[in-house]
This record gives C-alpha cells, structure tokens and sequence, in this order.
C-alpha cells in the first residue's frame, strides 16, 4: 500500500509540488494533508489543485495537543517539512519520532537556527562571500535545525550571486533530492 505524507508548508510550496509529482510518478505515496500556518500561502492553491485536504492552523491550534490526533487520521509514514516556519512544539516531536523531516536551504550546521529562513539565509551566504552552499535535509527534533543529519547535496556560490540566483539554484537542488531523500526513508520504513 502506498505510504501516506503530511506537508507541513509556509510559503509557495514549490517543494511541495515536487514531492507530489515525484510520488504520483511511482505510487510509493501520496500526499493525505498539507498543513499551513498562512491563509493565503500558494502551497494552500496547489493543495486546491491537487485534490488535497488542507488544514489551516493558528499559533494556538498549532500548539495544541488536539492537533496530534488530527494528523493520526491520516496515518502518516511521515511529516515532512517543506518550508515550514514555526517551531515544532516538544509534544509533536515526541508524538512522531524519527517519522518527521526538515529541509533546510543551506548547509547545516552553519546558517541555521531561528530566523534563518528563505531569503535570510541566502542572503547571510552571498553576504559572507561563501564559495558553496546547499541543502541539508534532517530529522526534526526539539531544537531548531539540529536533528541528525539524513543527506546533504552541494552547489557553488557564483561571483555576482545575488540571494535570488542562489534561491534558484537552492530549488533546483531541492527539488531532486528532497523526494528522493524520502522515499529512500520509506522504502527502508517495516
Ligand atoms: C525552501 O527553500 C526551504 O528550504 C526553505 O523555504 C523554502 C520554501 O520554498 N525552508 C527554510 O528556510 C526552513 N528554515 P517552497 O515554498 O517553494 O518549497
């Protein structure tokens, strides 16, 4: 049977997408939930688009402990975090374990932690004259962008990058790896 997904997304939900379209390519799984924390954020459009249920959450809904049975409905193989903004309260980690994931659009440890997000993050990279940067998908635990590890990929930092060139670049490498990092996951999930 094919395994279920929840998206948690902020933003366009260009990550989104891409997992939705890499699945639906070879049937290991589908997107059951996108959840947002922005009413008006384009990922909500691509749910519409697709046919997906979404669910649309404030602070306080986020954080509250009835959310967790919510998702369990949907029996998730695994909660990934395309773009996600907020801080994942303990109780949800802990009602998930090993079963969320996170992808940030630099290379980890380094230009990570609170505030760094999109745009921020590339901008502190060109700002710094780094001569690479990358993605980093990872576990998901109580501390900002600190769980272990699950796969890195790499591309440079051209002279005359400019944060939005980076971005592209960051989406590009995104948008390979980030589906197949979690099917890898799945096929090895008993
Ligand atoms: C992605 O680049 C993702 O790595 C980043 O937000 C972007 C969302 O793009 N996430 C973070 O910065 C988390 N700290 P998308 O909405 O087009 O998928």
């Amino acid at each position: 049977m094919a395994h279920s997904l929840i998206i948690f997304a902020s933003g366009r939900g260009s990550n989104a997408q891409a997992i939705i379209d890499y699945f639906k390519g070879n049937g290991k799984a589908t997107v059951s939930l996108i959840v947002s924390n922005k009413p008006d954020a384009g990922v909500l459009d691509i749910a519409r688009a697709e046919g997906i249920p979404s669910l649309v959450v404030d602070r306080a809904q986020f954080n509250d402990v009835a959310l967790v049975a919510k998702l369990r409905e949907h029996k998730p193989s695994l909660i990934v975090l395309a773009g996600f903004l907020w801080k994942i309260p303990e109780h949800l980690v802990q009602a998930f374990p090993d079963s969320m994931v996170n992808i940030h659009p630099a290379l980890l440890p380094r230009y990570g932690g609170k505030g760094m997000y999109g745009h921020h993050v590339h901008n502190a990279v060109v700002a710094a004259g780094e001569t690479e940067s990358g993605i980093t998908v990872h576990y998901v635990n109580e501390v900002y962008d600190s769980g272990n590890i699950i796969l890195q990929a790499r591309c440079k930092v051209v002279p005359g990058d400019n944060a939005d060139a980076l971005a592209a670049r960051i989406h590009r490498l995104e948008h390979y790896y980030f589906p197949r990092a979690i099917e890898f996951l799945l096929d090895n999930i008993n």
